[in-house]
């Protein structure tokens, strides 16, 4: 079987709203199988410098192979965007002139059974970006509590018919194969309640969220970059669920947003400035054809902001979890 390509989303709008500069610095903080990089790469005739981070060895391996004749320009690193600002200063990318975050998974990683992102194929319950890390589906989805997966599966997957489904997960322990929990989650949700979609997706989504901590490290990821870009640098987001979008909107509104108080309580007491200024209030969405041809981007929404000049540097410090 010919292995599964990520097909890179809406890459035209990506690299018009981080206006490429001949020669300037970027940062993609998942540069996954390469596709937005090379895209930033081919962009300006002088090419620029990007630094590429993933956790994902694979993704890595093939965006090394993707990048191949432009490796003078990059530095591609296996590590979290929670650590962003380290990463930038070690490889001397602080100050550069645009960041991009695209969430979430990869085709690659979704269509892989060995990964256990999806309950397509039957694989291991495992779920981990990075597979050096301890945390895997199948730890959470046997060790955690009923009332606790149900919190979690109602607040990551905004499945409402969590405490079922939890009831149903815990009863059928020990679950150690996605196509196992996928059954039982189908049973136990009893069809389709929320339109067509399958009903283990949203629970799918829960665990992944939570297994790689993603909603925490992306509020982290997005401090940093605020902290990491050069004044007038943008920050563009790719985001594919409405948790990440929701997380994406408040923190840009909140960091292009000077004071805090509210209209009640005058004189200032925040001493909040805006470091961000939105460069559009509406969201970018993919055309109809590209959905139509790479129909992962039906939910993808690009949201993009640039630091304002003069905003004072703070040092952020790294906060995972979820
Ligand atoms: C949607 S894919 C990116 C695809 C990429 N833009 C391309 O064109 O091939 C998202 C990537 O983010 C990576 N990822 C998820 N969480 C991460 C984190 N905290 N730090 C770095 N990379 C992460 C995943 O491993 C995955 O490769």
């Amino acid at each position: 079987m010919a292995p599964v390509v990520h097909n890179p989303v809406m890459v035209r709008e990506v690299v018009e709203a981080l206006g490429i500069r001949p020669g300037g610095s970027y940062i993609d903080c998942t540069v996954g199988e390469g596709g937005h990089a090379e895209a930033i790469l081919a962009a300006a005739e002088q090419a620029p410098r990007l630094l590429g981070l993933d956790l994902d060895e694979d993704s890595l391996a093939t965006a090394r192979r993707r990048l191949e004749k432009h490796l003078d320009k990059v530095t591609l690193v296996r590590g979290s965007y929670a650590g962003l600002e380290r990463f930038a200063v070690d490889n001397g990318f602080m100050g550069a002139d645009g960041i991009l975050f695209d969430l979430g998974f990869s085709s690659a990683q979704l269509d892989r059974p060995a990964r256990g992102f999806s309950f397509a194929g039957e694989g291991p319950l495992d779920m981990r970006f990075d597979t050096r890390q301890k945390l895997t589906a199948e730890r959470l989805v046997n060790t955690m509590s009923e009332r606790e997966l149900a919190d979690l599966i109602y607040k990551l997957g905004e499945e409402h018919r969590s405490r079922r489904i939890a009831r149903a997960i815990v009863a059928a322990r020990p679950l150690t194969t996605t196509t196992q929990l996928a059954d039982v989650v189908a049973r136990a949700a009893g069809g389709h309640g929320h339109g067509r979609i399958h009903p283990a997706t949203r629970t799918f989504q829960a665990i992944r969220i939570a297994v790689n901590a993603e909603l925490g490290n992306i509020e982290a990821g997005l401090a940093q970059a605020v902290q990491v870009l050069a004044g007038g640098g943008r920050l563009v987001v790719l985001s594919y669920h409405s948790l990440e979008d929701r997380l994406v909107k408040e923190f840009m509104r909140r960091e292009s947003t000077g004071c805090l108080c509210g209209p009640s309580a005058p004189p200032c007491t925040c001493g909040h400035t805006a470091t961000l200024r939105l460069v559009s209030r509406k969201v970018v969405k993919p055309t109809e054809e590209e959905v139509r041809t790479n129909p992962r981007s039906r939910s993808a929404k690009i949201r993009v902001a640039e630091r304002t000049l003069g905003a004072t540097r703070k040092k952020v410090t790294e906060r995972i979890t979820w």
